[in-house]
């Protein structure tokens, strides 16, 4: 049986599986079951920051798999304890819990925010506010909190408490009301086209929230961990929310999410109120060092932000017919196009370059923080010629 009909006997049906087996990888390059080579813009949805076949990430990672794979979180472990110093103090943040992924990160941050209103102001107090075009995962609560109608279905009853905003200042004003505990936000909505929030919208959202004791919850499991040239998405803007959601790019290619709050809800969990069996777990901790290592390195992440700078750059000289606006920060781009994106997306993968998109007409750019200017440039040249002949 070939690899794709593998796929389609075996595998549930929830992907739209593109035509290739992926065997291998080094540096912003993979290769399928051919040997064919392809350039990288996509680092697995922003997980492969630090490229393919690192040799201290894949060091680290080996040496704690020799050393012990796993601990029940009843018992402590090395690296862990490691991550959770270096992690919050580059967060600016007082304490962090470990979990697997983007949804568990932010089922987590959800919990956080509803146990803290609870503790101080009782029952009723529960309604996070999230913003229209978000993305916030695809469990039940984290579907919910999904601000697209599209994730609304099939799946009933959804966790309630949860209402929508535009992004806008009016829209948010007439959504807050006395059962809002917290607002949600992407600081640069990835799944939802790529739409980094304005700065007034993100001001307001703070003033609004300490005026009211509302906590502002940061999703930062796309734009986070050096993504946009700086360690998180809000610190574009000159904000600091109560709570962190990350994960994705974070153990560098392993399963790791984790949530982060500031002093004020460094005790809200007591003992029993959160858990999580590989939240963690030692090698996949061991890896997410290794990428905070190598981003927290004098230059690295204003080199991110000039490469995104480029890619802007690269556009804005072409000056194309069919591209309607090229949005994003640092390395999270957007390139909207007049034409269907999912038809681009494979044209150009027949080409040799992999790219994502971001809803019908948007081609979505997350190349690995390592990329070079040459490869950039080599992949933007692949997608302009596809896109200009559409
Ligand atoms: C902003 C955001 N939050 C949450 C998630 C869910 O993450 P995961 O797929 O790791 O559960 C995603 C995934 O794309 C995301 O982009």
């Amino acid at each position: 049986m070939n690899y794709l009909d593998c796929a389609k006997e075996y595998l549930m049906n929830t992907y739209n599986h593109l035509p290739v087996v992926f065997t291998h990888g080094k540096g912003c390059k993979v290769y399928d079951t051919s040997d064919k080579e392809y350039l990288d813009f996509t680092s697995g949805i922003g997980v492969m920051s630090l490229g393919y076949g690192n040799e201290n990430w894949i060091k680290a990672v080996e040496n704690q798999l020799e050393k012990i794979p796993h601990t029940s979180n009843i018992f402590l472990n090395i690296p862990v304890l490691e991550l959770a110093k270096k992690f919050t103090e580059l967060s600016k943040m007082s304490k962090v819990f470990f979990c697997n992924s983007g949804a568990e990160a932010n089922e987590g941050a959800i919990k956080l925010a509803r146990k803290y209103s609870f503790d101080k102001y009782g029952k009723g107090r529960s309604t996070i506010i999230t913003l229209n075009k978000s993305f916030h995962g695809r469990t039940i609560t984290t579907l919910e909190a999904t601000g697209q109608e599209k994730f609304h279905n099939y799946f009933y009853p959804f966790t309630e408490g949860f209402k929508y905003t535009d992004v806008d200042v009016k829209s948010l004003e007439d959504t807050i009301d006395s059962t809002c505990c917290a607002i949600m936000i992407e600081a640069v909505q990835g799944e939802g086209g790529v739409n980094p929030l304005s700065k007034e919208f993100v001001n307001k959202v703070f003033e609004i929230a300490e005026k009211n004791d509302i906590l502002v919850i940061c999703d930062e499991v796309q734009c986070g961990i050096g993504r946009t040239g700086k360690m998180y998405g809000f610190n574009n803007y000159d904000v600091h929310p109560d709570i962190i959601s990350t994960a994705k790019a974070l153990g560098g290619g392993l399963p790791m999410g984790a949530v982060l709050c500031n002093e004020k809800l460094k005790d809200t969990f007591k003992y029993g109120d959160h858990g999580s069996t590989f939240g963690g777990n030692p090698v996949c901790t061991a890896g997410a060092i290794e990428v905070l290592n190598t981003i927290s390195k004098e230059g690295f992440l204003d080199k991110v932000s000039d490469k995104g700078q480029f890619i802007k750059e690269y556009f804005k000289n072409k000056s194309s017919k069919n591209v309607v606006e090229v949005r994003g920060i640092g390395l999270m781009i957007g390139v909207e196009i007049k034409g269907e994106s999912s038809k681009v997306q494979k044209k150009v993968l027949e080409k040799g370059l992999l790219v994502l998109t971001a809803g019908p007409n948007v081609i979505r750019l997350l190349p690995p923080l390592v990329i070079s200017e040459e490869e950039l440039e080599k992949g933007l040249n692949i997608l302009y010629e596809v896109i200009e002949s559409m």
